[in-house]
């Protein structure tokens, strides 16, 4: 998508604008502004339309009409703005999607986006005009419907003094998208496809696009490194499992990175814990941590952002066979803890803690994210709006929560206290792998706090990272959350 900013001195020689569809914010009965001109401009048709009830004006409600006599734009898109009297005002990013999945049934080239004023409204036209025109059509054949034209955006605002920092808000938001893309595409793959080996060829495409260093680790390689847990999850899959380790460095070369640390099990069947066959395809999507990490550093490296950033990603399918992990096996870490696995299919844990264990050998963090579909216990708790946050440090809490909210990729916070930690005793390790049904998001992210020192924090996104259901698809959270941390991480 190309964007362009125009200035135009009042709202209504914005009028003049000759473009495919001008977008335009509602608020009724009382037009001000841009619409105020259009209804005079129009002879009171956004009058009449009110009147007739067609505009009522409320939040996200959307009309778009063809050829309107007065004006040169080829369509124009009218957006309620109201929200309800005593509720807060109707969240940008809300807008911007209605907006952009009206305009996405169009064939509307050139957008004039009216809709909204500043540069956080601007950033999430570009961010939702790009979500709303993703397609994944990779495995149809046959006749397909035309892809979306090539957008172009057009921002008006008078004050070209601010048009530098407009043009680079603008382009974070098309990095954070492309990154928000690449997510999608990985989590839409088909398991079939979409396997460790994918995913690490899909890192090693990504380093040679964006100059990122990639390292492959092999099973006989995470054997060596002493990984024995993710192994352990992977030892029942016919496919081989990898360790997948890439490096963004945009700031100085001494200054610690931050560790991203994805969970990438790119199909959970449960392994001898089977799961139930209901809606199982959707733990293809068991790996949209994995395809968070990437994104993100693929966001970050189209920013050129100063930080410096290393990802370790464990990729592996959960499966049952002969030869595959067992309920009462008891397994030793990375780290040298012993561990009594009660449930094969508490395998994010398993894997994570080898991993989060291998970012802080290695790389002695500033700061550990990790980023998991870990626990069916999130999407019960939070359900399907917020993904779940730990955190055992209050300001990369907050920090995390702040972008999150600010990108309309939120996240709540959710507690770590040591009582949680009762429940993983074991009889017979150091830890057991699961805490039982209550709490479970919380015993999980209390299990992956053992594997951490320094400032941490961890993503559930299990109720998150995919929708269900007539438009069940990946969704490329929360890439927007992490990215706009980094941004700001990278500017304090
Ligand atoms: N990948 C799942 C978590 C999940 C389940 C995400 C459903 C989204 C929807 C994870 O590996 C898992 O199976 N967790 C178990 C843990 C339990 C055995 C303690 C779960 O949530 O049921
Ligand atoms: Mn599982
Ligand atoms: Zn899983």
């Amino acid at each position: 998508m190309k964007f362009q900013l125009q200035s135009f001195a009042t709202p209504a020689r914005l009028l003049e604008a000759e473009c495919d569809c001008l977008v335009v914010g509602i608020t009724a009965p009382r037009f001000k502004g841009l619409a105020k001109a259009i209804d005079q401009a129009t002879d009171g048709l956004l009058t009449r339309l009110h009147a007739e009830g067609e505009l009522a004006g409320k939040a996200g409600q959307t009309l778009l009409l063809q050829a309107v006599a007065g004006l040169r734009a080829r369509r124009l898109l009218l957006v309620g703005t109201d929200g309800p009297a005593a509720g807060p005002a109707p969240e940008p990013a809300a807008l911007a999607r209605a907006a952009a999945k009206a305009l996405a049934a169009t064939r509307a080239a050139h957008i004039v986006w009216a809709l909204g004023d500043d540069e956080e409204a601007w950033a999430h036209a570009v961010l939702e005009m790009q979500q709303a025109d993703y397609r994944f059509d990779a495995y149809r054949t046959g006749e397909q419907p035309a892809p979306p034209p090539e957008r172009t955006l057009s921002f008006a605002t008078p004050d070209e003094k601010r048009h530098g920092a407009l043009r680079a808000r603008l382009s974070q938001a098309q990095a954070i998208a492309n990154g928000v893309a690449l997510a999608r595409d990985l989590g839409n793959t088909p398991p079939n496809v979409c396997t460790p080996v994918h995913l690490a060829e899909a890192a090693q495409a990504l380093g040679r696009d964006w100059g990122l260093e990639v390292e492959v680790f092999d099973r006989a390689a995470i054997e060596a490194l002493g990984m024995r847990s993710f192994l352990a999850v992977a030892q029942g899959s016919t496919q081989e499992p990898r360790l997948i380790v890439l490096r963004y460095q945009g700031d100085k070369a001494k200054r610690a990175p931050v560790a991203l640390v994805g969970k990438g099990v790119t199909f959970d069947s449960g392994g001898i814990s089977l799961k139930p066959g209901e809606a199982m395809d959707e733990m293809k999507y068991d790996m949209c941590g994995a395809a968070s990490v990437l994104g993100t550093l693929r966001a970050c490296a189209e920013m050129r952002l100063k930080v410096n950033l290393a990802a370790v990603i464990v990729a592996c399918e959960n499966m049952p066979a002969g030869n595959a992990l067992k309920p009462g096996d008891v397994i030793k870490a990375l780290s040298g803890t012993t561990i009594e696995v009660l449930n094969t299919d508490a395998e994010g844990r398993l894997i994570l803690c080898d991993a989060l264990t291998y970012a802080q050998q290695r790389f002695a963090p500033a700061e550990t994210i990790d980023i998991a579909t870990l626990t069916g216990a999130c999407v019960i708790a939070l359900g399907h709006v917020r993904s779940g946050l730990y955190a055992n440090n209050d300001a990369l809490g907050q920090a995390l929560l702040a972008a999150g909210d600010k990108m309309a990729d939120p996240a709540w916070r959710m507690p770590l206290d040591a009582a949680y930690h009762e429940s993983l005793k074991s009889r017979v390790a150091d830890l057991a792998n699961i805490g039982g049904r209550p709490g479970g998001s919380v015993t999980a992210a209390c299990f992956l706090s053992r594997f951490v020192q320094g400032p941490w924090a961890h993503l559930d996104i299990a109720g998150t990272a995919w929708k269900s259901g007539q438009d069940k698809g990946g969704t490329g959270r929360p890439v927007p959350l992490l990215a706009q941390y980094l941004i700001d991480r990278a500017a304090s």
